[in-house]
């Protein structure tokens, strides 16, 4: 088959030193059912077997017995309900692909923000979608090989069985595992390049469906089918390399069976002719078996390729299991202080290239902190750090004299509150969203928050009121709303340390100047570390600093830096015009 480039680059991209068992580590396998499925499905072929010598007959016209046809008839019905029984091996393997996308959920829910960057989020969507599919064909075999042995033991003990004949059949199944072996490369390359472009069709449909309002509104529609054209058409180009790798293993087993049958005929008509086998009702008998043996040779006879197809496109799959889970739990699980943030030499880099360097801050407890800059100067990363959302930096975050890497990332992580200027939310109600990562509160406790919050009139003009749906990342609400339900569900966690990052940008004045307030109340007492484009956030400030190009530059309080540093005053100047 015609190398395709970007087939090899995709297959040289994905390496796992994992074995593909990692997969099926810890999750129930279906054994049971496969077996029993495979049983059933034995019974029933048994069962319409055993007919063969009535179908012999009605197969050379003799009616005259009207017994044996309705015996025949009947036994079919029964042999089928069989068949139809053995659907519990299916509803097996259906159920483990479940389970398998279970853990694989549960797994990248806990990978680091590392591997997101490194993946992309909309490419792991296919991790959890459509990968897993993949999964059961490997006891898909296992369940054909049950049959099968079944099937030999029935064609080389029963009393239809012409051994020679049989040999025949083995010998040509043989044969085609062989062949099959060859192909499987083709297979597992087919499989591996489907599945990734799968992954990156789907993961550009969730980017532009999220942003299909921007789309509209640069009149991008005929650009974007075009990109989307794009990514259809290489999707497309990986399903015929793999159609073609799938025929050539089909066409090959066709091929094999239809030499096999040649032969078992000529054979049979041979042993006719020599005397050997004195009816052709036995040879025909026989033809009945052979032809059920067949079918499990073919389907068996995939097992190279159908394994090959499932290690290629389980190959990403599997690598997410090379990848290091955060351990939430490891440290002590209680941070005893509430005491001054400092951060020392702290530096960090999504890449090889830091994004921070040397960072020496002192964030004072229960006061609030302003940082301001130009956009990447740093800011945002230096919040993250706090928070520990990327827990990976070279220097030394503390809390009073408690180092952060003593303390586990989840009692860490619980005491800090984040309002961003996306309010991340969740389709579901105001109500949901509110109470989101805190245990349920009382019935007081949420009204307390919703009038600090300013939400109460959105709540009261929103059909439901606090059942309200809010829509896919809350676009049901407008983004003051938005910001409104965020900093209630900040309020609720009441956490010693608040995080808030632009969380008043781009909102009109007296919607800023409410949820100013609302953010004034809610910074009440705690220590607060605020990013802020606006001299009015930055000027009620105990402390602002000043970053520049991934350093802090300054430090000091807004008299300080009014006198003296040249970028606080240009950024006061600007607000004010
Ligand atoms: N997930 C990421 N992967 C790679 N690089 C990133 C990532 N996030 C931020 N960066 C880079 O890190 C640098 C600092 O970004 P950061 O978001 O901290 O800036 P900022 O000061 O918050 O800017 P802004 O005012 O625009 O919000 C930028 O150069 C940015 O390109
Ligand atoms: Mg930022």
């Amino acid at each position: 088959m015609k190398k395709n480039s970007t087939l090899e680059r995709e297959t040289i991209q994905v390496k796992t030193k994992k074995p593909l068992k990692e997969l099926y580590k810890d999750v129930k396998k279906p054994v049971i059912r496969t077996l029993l499925g495979s049983l059933l499905y034995v019974a029933g072929t048994l069962i319409i077997a055993t007919q063969a010598d009535s179908l012999a007959q009605i197969s050379i016209g003799n009616f005259t017995d009207i017994l044996p046809i309705l015996v025949y008839a009947l036994m079919c019905v029964i042999g089928y309900i069989f068949f139809y029984i053995s659907v519990i091996a299916d509803l097996g393997f259906v159920d483990l692909a479940a389970r398998i996308r279970k853990k694989v959920w549960n797994k990248t829910m806990h990978l680091p923000l590392r591997y997101f960057d490194k993946e992309g989020p909309n490419q792991v969507i296919s991790r959890v979608t459509s990968d897993p599919e993949y999964s059961y064909q490997p006891y898909k075999l296992l369940q054909l090989t049950f049959t099968l042995v079944a099937f030999l033991l029935i064609v080389l003990v029963g009393d239809a069985a012409i051994p020679a004949l049989a040999l025949i059949l083995i010998i040509g199944f043989i044969v085609t595992m062989v062949l099959m072996f060859v192909f499987a490369k083709y297979s597992e390359r087919g499989a591996t390049y489907t599945a990734s472009k799968l992954a990156a069709l789907t993961a550009f449909l969730a980017e532009r469906f999220n942003r299909i309002k921007f789309i509209k509104a640069m009149n991008s529609e005929e650009k974007e089918t075009e990109n989307g054209n794009a990514f259809i058409g290489e999707r497309y180009e990986a399903a015929k390399y793999n159609a073609m790798a799938l025929t050539m293993v089909q066409f090959g087993q066709t091929f094999i069976t239809f030499i096999l049958f040649t032969a078992a005929f000529l054979f049979g008509a041979l042993m006719i002719k020599n005397g050997s086998v004195k009816s052709t009702l036995a040879l025909i008998a026989f033809y009945a078996y052979g032809n059920n043996l067949i079918l499990v040779f073919q389907f068996f006879a995939q097992f190279p390729s159908v394994f090959a197809m499932t290690r290629g496109g389980s190959k990403k799959l599997v690598a997410i299991f090379e990848e290091k889970e955060e351990n939430l739990d490891e440290g002590r699980p209680e941070l005893a202080e509430t005491g001054d943030i400092s951060l020392e030499n702290v530096s960090f880099g999504y890449t090889d290239q830091n994004a921070v360097r040397n960072i020496n801050m002192m964030i004072p407890k229960g006061k609030v902190t302003a940082i301001i800059g130009p956009n990447g100067s740093g800011k945002t990363t230096v919040l993250r750090l706090i928070d520990r959302l990327y827990p990976d930096y070279n220097g030394s975050i503390r809390i009073g004299a408690e180092e952060s890497s003593e303390i586990s990332l989840r009692a860490w992580r619980d005491r800090f509150g984040i309002v961003s200027q996306n309010a991340a939310l969740f389709e579901g109600s105001i109500r949901d969203n509110i109470c989101y990562g805190v245990k349920e509160p009382t019935e007081e406790e949420l009204q307390a928050v919703i009038g600090l919050a300013g939400l109460s009139d959105v709540i009261e003009s929103h059909e439901g009121g606090l059942d309200f749906n809010v829509g896919v990342n809350g676009e049901k609400l407008s983004g003051g709303e938005q910001q409104r339900v965020a900093i209630a569900r900040a309020m609720l966690k009441n956490p010693d340390y608040l995080v808030l990052d632009e969380a008043t940008a781009n909102l009109d004045p007296l919607t800023e100047q409410k949820i100013k307030n609302s953010i004034s109340a809610l910074m009440k007492g705690k220590t607060s570390v605020i990013v802020a484009h606006s001299y009015r956030t930055v000027e009620g400030a105990d402390q602002i600093i000043v970053m520049n190009n991934g350093i802090v530059e300054d430090c000091g309080t807004p008299e300080e830096l009014m006198e003296r540093n040249g970028y606080f005053r240009s950024f006061a100047a600007a607000c004010a015009e």
